[in-house]
């Protein structure tokens, strides 16, 4: 297995420490984030960083117990940049001063221009004579540390932009890592070639190390994994059975709220294309059956996935002996945060479909994805010949149709709701913007209305449909479509589905709305 470069960011508790991880990887780094608690000078030694990133954070030196980093780290001989609480903290503990940050705290947008000499780090910035970046802080270092030498300038901040050259440490007041500040990448990029990585952070290379991982940790034995079509788990569905063949057995759980074609989708996916040993669990008459006159959101939702747990567990014990469940988990799910209540906190969410199987069943997890990012996990799924119809797919939730059926849930309305469904999407897609969309469904709604079709009237249900993009599912905001392409998605809707005859377009942004309407 090949040993990457390896970057360590240690985290302060900003809440953009994860783009910092980002920006490294769009750069073919490996890196890990971790809180700056866990990070001693036994972690250093055993993590082996080739460099380090000090992460911003709200916190203030002169706090008593002031996160700091272990005492080590400057002498490691690596290169380190610090950003923002990071910058303070180098100078902090340097010998440098820092001030509160009465009257001079600074939020937003800002100008740096050069000063002294040029450095590497630098390169490729004040071509247009000052740079934009993005601020965000309260104290602000004084006085630099000895061998530092100041490089960048703000009205705000005389020491935006530090460096002591000698030993390869940076350190910025501003967040290159945010949007707002232009040139950010440019600033990483720098910072990883002076520090010597060579990019060889590859899903080529990813592939080969993930592969060899799985049959060191699984041998000969059997995996079951929960495919439900989307992203995560198709492609480490896909990256498993490259690696152990026909020890990996799927189990697709089809509970009857599924949009139209879907489960014909995914059996053809993966039991015909990739040869598979797939359970296709047809259970929606025992799903259907169990919804029927719910109405309640969470009695729907405990309903579902109490039973896809049983009808999980049930088809996993056909497949006999399994040692190993797959899932999809990814690293957003498993970096654990700064919490300055106590200690680290950490975010583990398990797969909502199949919560606390594992334990149960006494089944250990392969998690081959658990280092990615989305879309490294895209990367990934291209990389692994997965056509961009699984690859590109809005996330679709584990209760499917259920929660865009607000109200009773019948089969003559999920049928409408399908076709409707299928309409929608086709026309997206027609028009080109699938890809600009992060999730976009039709909700049938739980009232009949009054209309005229031909010289006849009508009373049919009325449907809303939802389009938004969104970064991460949790804040979203709905998709500015033309009026032309509004009226003509409802003039096709009603036309072509039987049991619609009104359209409405939901302009609800999140907050306060959701994205799904349950
Ligand atoms: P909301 O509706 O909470 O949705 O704004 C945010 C994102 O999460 C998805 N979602 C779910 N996914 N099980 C899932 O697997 C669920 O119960 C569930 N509820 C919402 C939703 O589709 C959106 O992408």
């Amino acid at each position: 297995m090949t040993q990457h470069q390896r970057l360590l960011i240690i985290d302060f508790g900003s809440q953009v420490t994860q783009l910092i991880a980002r920006r490294l990887r769009e750069l073919n780094v490996y890196c890990e984030i971790h809180p700056y608690q866990n990070v001693t000078d036994a972690f250093l030694a055993a993590f082996v960083p080739q460099a380090v990133i000090l992460s911003g954070g709200p916190s203030s030196v002169f706090a008593e117990g002031a996160p700091m980093p272990p005492k080590g780290l400057f002498t490691l001989g690596v290169p380190i940049l610090g950003i923002c609480y990071g910058q303070q903290v180098m100078m902090h503990c340097l010998g440098g001063k820092v001030e509160r940050g009465h009257g001079t705290a600074e939020f937003g947008r800002a100008y740096v221009t050069p000063a002294g000499h040029s450095l590497p780090l630098l390169e490729g910035w004040f071509t247009e004579g000052r740079e934009q970046v993005w601020m965000s802080h309260g104290d602000h270092v004084s006085e630099i540390a000895p061998g530092f030498e100041v490089y960048g300038t703000s009205p705000n901040a005389p020491f935006a932009i530090t460096a002591d050259v000698s030993r390869n440490f940076y350190a910025v007041q501003f967040h290159p890592e945010v949007h707002h500040t232009p040139k950010g990448a440019r600033l990483y990029e720098n910072f990883v070639r002076l520090a010597g990585f060579t990019g060889d952070w590859t899903m080529g290379a990813y592939r080969e190390d993930a592969i060899a991982k799985i049959r060191a940790q699984v041998g000969d034995a059997k995996v079951i994994c929960g495919l439900s079509g989307g992203v995560d788990s198709s492609v480490a569905a896909v990256l498993i059975h490259e690696a152990i063949g026909d020890q990996l057995t799927c189990v697709f759980v089809d509970h009857g709220l599924l949009r139209q074609g879907e489960a014909q989708d995914v059996v053809r996916m993966f039991r015909d294309h990739y040869n598979m040993p797939l359970i296709h669990a047809d259970e929606s008459e025992l799903f259907l059956g169990a919804l029927e006159g719910v109405s309640d959101p969470e009695i729907k939702r405990k309903t579902i996935g109490r039973l896809f747990i049983d009808v999980f567990q049930k088809h996993a014990h056909e497949v006999g002996g399994a040692k190993f469940l797959a899932q999809g988990t990814l690293y957003p799910d498993v970096i654990e945060s700064v919490s300055f209540s106590g200690g680290p906190s950490v975010t583990i969410k398990s797969h909502h479909n199949v919560g606390g199987l594992p334990e149960k069943m006494g089944l250990k997890l392969v998690e081959p994805l658990r280092e990615l990012f989305k879309d490294e996990v895209r990367a990934l799924g291209r990389e692994l010949g997965l056509p961009d119809s699984f690859i590109g797919r809005h996330p679709f939730p584990g209760p499917g149709l259920a929660i865009r059926c607000p109200g009773e849930i019948t089969r003559e309305k999920l049928d409408i709701l399908r076709k409707a469904d299928a309409v929608f999407i086709d026309q997206i897609r027609k028009h080109g913007l699938y890809d600009e969309i992060w999730q976009a469904f039709v909700a049938i709604l739980p009232v009949k209305t009054v209309g005229v079709m031909g010289d006849g009237r009508t009373y049919d249900y009325a449907c809303a449909l939802r389009a938004v993009t969104s970064v991460d599912g949790m804040t979203a905001d709905y998709y500015p479509f033309t009026h032309e392409f509004l009226g003509e998605t409802a003039t096709r809707i009603i036309n072509e589905v039987k049991g619609i005859n009104r359209c409405t377009y939901d302009i609800t942004s999140k907050p306060p709305g959701t994205i799904e309407w349950e």
